[in-house]
């Protein structure tokens, strides 16, 4: 879910609306706002897109220089109007905005019923933060406010205004990101800053358990003692236009051209003069690595997968075992770790709830903690040992391309830095591997240059019901990725398998019109490929391979083909993925599919 607040002397509605369009991502089932105005509080909220509220409330004259907005992605309650936030109490004096999970919400309705005689409206946790406010207000918004939290269980960042106070706004902070942004003579709270960035570029993170209270010339940042912190202002580096769709029609599109630019900025920042890999800031010295029996990658979604590659190239090059789990399984495995663990977090928000409750676990078992992430000042970030950042700039587009690019490059950067301290890879191959690196926006570059191709397979594969995804080695681990960005956008019913693995059981499922992509750019696999694909094709099913140029399957004149230029094996995922974002995209658009925001989709998922 998406927070934002503005307290000013402007219309505080148009501020507002335009600042959750800019985190429609974060969820798009229903969006809403409560704005303060002559000791009365309006709120307005619609079920679907930003779009559908703004129609609403158009030619509505909505005044009030202080308000708070939110774009939802359900948990309790369906999507309906009536669930949307804001929600109010039932005095009408306070309006909240909520994001996470209140997990004693049951217990606490009840109390407020039997004790208050409240009758909620809603069928959300979230109305008992309003409902509970107000029973504890006695003239002051933060003082309630930290009566209130006393009293509540679960991830719970919230603002809230009330009518009583109309120039005042208040935010709390446990777990899903707050921050508050400092402008012209006005205020504002977010749960991101790509919000922010058109009205400002200095802003407050706010940490767990602080209270931030805003009015139009000052922000507050209270601890849990109710104690004044004296924070540093973080200067914004993400431009308005970073988060603009600069002349392209999606999101998607725009940032997977954008992948030669990011792609070279995670490379040039981590390789200095001498040509060696620097880890900016980052302190992994020989000695560390020789303390730990292991590591242990845990990821979400697309940061999953790109921690897949990893293994391979970390375990290829430094020769240490590397683990790779979804956070979501992570936690409730009961994981061997320890301070012999080197944990890796990766994550393109760094506020993945699943990622960080297991970042958190791994911690408190003593394990050493580096994330790999993309905003900076996250919750991940702040809470890890070691941040290596990918400069992937702002990724809207809910389906992630640029950033799974970028962890890509961190993952090898990782595994070559770490072989060359072992001595487990030779200089030559350390050179190598990073020529390799420093050619693939070129590469990238010249694979969207030949879109068009893509785009022609997608107009004839767009109305298939199903797609495999195979492929051997590190391939398989693209695999993954190629069916999640299919699938995410297109609602195709993909699916990813080792190509080795087919025969046991999946081979059943090849009919004639099966259509199988098979990711074939290993050259020392090249001949087990070649048999995987000749078992689907005696199936009579249809394969695409995707290969590099100038390979043994590339010149097999039957085979329907898509050529992504030479390279060294072990660095193919950053290339062979690019013709299969494209191909989701266009698969997408033939569809007439939504394709920035799919679905029951969030980009940020901020509950367990
Ligand atoms: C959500 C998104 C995915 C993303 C995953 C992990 O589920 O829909 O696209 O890969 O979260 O996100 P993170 O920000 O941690 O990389």
């Amino acid at each position: 879910c998406g927070i934002v607040g503005y307290t000013g002397h402007e219309n505080a509605k148009d501020i507002i609306i335009d600042g959750l369009k800019k985190l429609e991502y974060r969820g798009y089932d229903s969006a809403g706002i409560a704005l303060s105005d002559n000791g009365k509080i309006t709120v307005r909220k619609k079920a679907g897109r930003i779009s559908n509220l703004e129609e609403a409330i158009k030619g509505e004259k909505l005044e009030g220089t202080t308000g708070i907005g939110h774009t939802r992605w359900a948990t309790h309650g369906s999507p309906t109007d009536f669930n949307a936030h804001p929600h109010t109490s039932m005095d009408g004096n306070i309006a909240i905005v909520h994001n996470g999970i209140i997990e004693n919400y049951m217990e606490l309705r009840e109390e407020l019923s039997s004790k208050h005689g409240i009758k909620f409206v809603t069928e959300t946790d979230s109305e008992v933060i309003a409902q509970l406010i107000s029973v504890l207000y006695k003239g002051n918004l933060e003082d309630a406010v930290f009566e209130a939290v006393k009293k509540m269980r679960g991830a719970y960042t919230f603002g809230a205004i009330s009518a009583s106070e109309p120039d005042k706004m208040v935010a709390y902070r446990k777990d899903t990101p707050l921050i508050a942004g400092l402008g012209k003579d006005c205020n504002f709270i977010a749960s991101d800053m790509t919000a922010l960035l058109k009205y400002l570029d200095k802003i407050y993170l706010i940490e767990n358990g602080e209270t931030v209270v805003c009015t139009p010339d000052k922000i507050q940042i209270l601890d849990a003692n109710k104690k004044p912190v004296d924070r540093d202002v973080l200067k914004v580096t993400w431009s308005q236009e970073d988060a603009e769709k600069g002349g392209y029609q999606h999101f998607m599109m725009k940032e997977i051209n954008e992948q030669p630019k990011a792609i070279r900025e995670t490379l040039q920042r981590r390789i200095g003069k001498d040509g060696k890999i620097k880890l900016d800031g980052i302190s992994l010295t020989r000695e560390d690595l020789e303390k730990f029996d292991k590591i242990s990658i845990v990821a979400c979604g697309t940061a999953y997968h790109a921690g897949l590659v990893g293994k391979y190239a970390i375990e290829k090059m430094a020769r240490m075992p590397v683990e790779v789990d979804v956070a979501s399984e992570f936690r409730y495995r009961d994981p061997f770790v320890d301070e012999k663990t080197l944990f890796i977090a990766i994550s393109q928000s760094g506020e993945t709830l699943d990622t960080l409750m297991s970042l958190r676990e791994a911690k408190s078992k003593g394990a050493r903690v580096l994330s790999v992430v993309n905003v900076v000042g996250s919750s991940v970030a702040r809470e890890s040992d070691d941040v290596f950042y990918t400069w992937a700039g702002p990724e809207i587009a809910v389906a992630s391309t640029k950033a799974y690019t970028t962890q890509l490059v961190c993952m090898y950067l990782l595994a070559l830095y770490m072989g060359d301290l072992r001595g487990t890879i030779t200089e030559d191959y350390y050179k190598q591997v990073l020529k390799e690196l420093k050619a693939t926006p070129k590469k990238v570059q010249r694979i969207l240059d030949k879109a068009e191709d893509i785009e022609e397979l997608a107009k004839n594969l767009y109305n298939r019901d199903q797609i495999f995804f195979i492929g051997r080695g590190i391939d398989s681990a693209v695999a993954y990725e190629c069916s999640l960005k299919l699938k995410e956008v297109s609602y195709i019913n993909s699916f990813a398998i080792a190509a080795g693995e087919l025969k046991h059981g999946t081979i059943a499922l090849m009919e004639p019109e099966t259509i199988v992509i098979a990711l074939a750019t290993q050259d020392f696999l090249m001949e087990k490929m070649y048999s995987n694909i000749e078992e689907i094709r005696a199936r009579r099913a249809h394969v695409i391979a995707v290969t590099k140029e100038g390979s043994q399957i590339s010149k097999i004149k039957s085979l329907e083909v898509i050529r992504i230029p030479k390279c060294m094996d072990e660095v193919s995922p950053i290339l062979t993925i690019v013709p299969m974002q494209l191909f989701a995209y266009y698969v997408a658009r033939e569809r007439g599919e939504n394709i920035d925001k799919p679905r029951n989709l969030a980009k940020s998922v901020t509950v367990e």
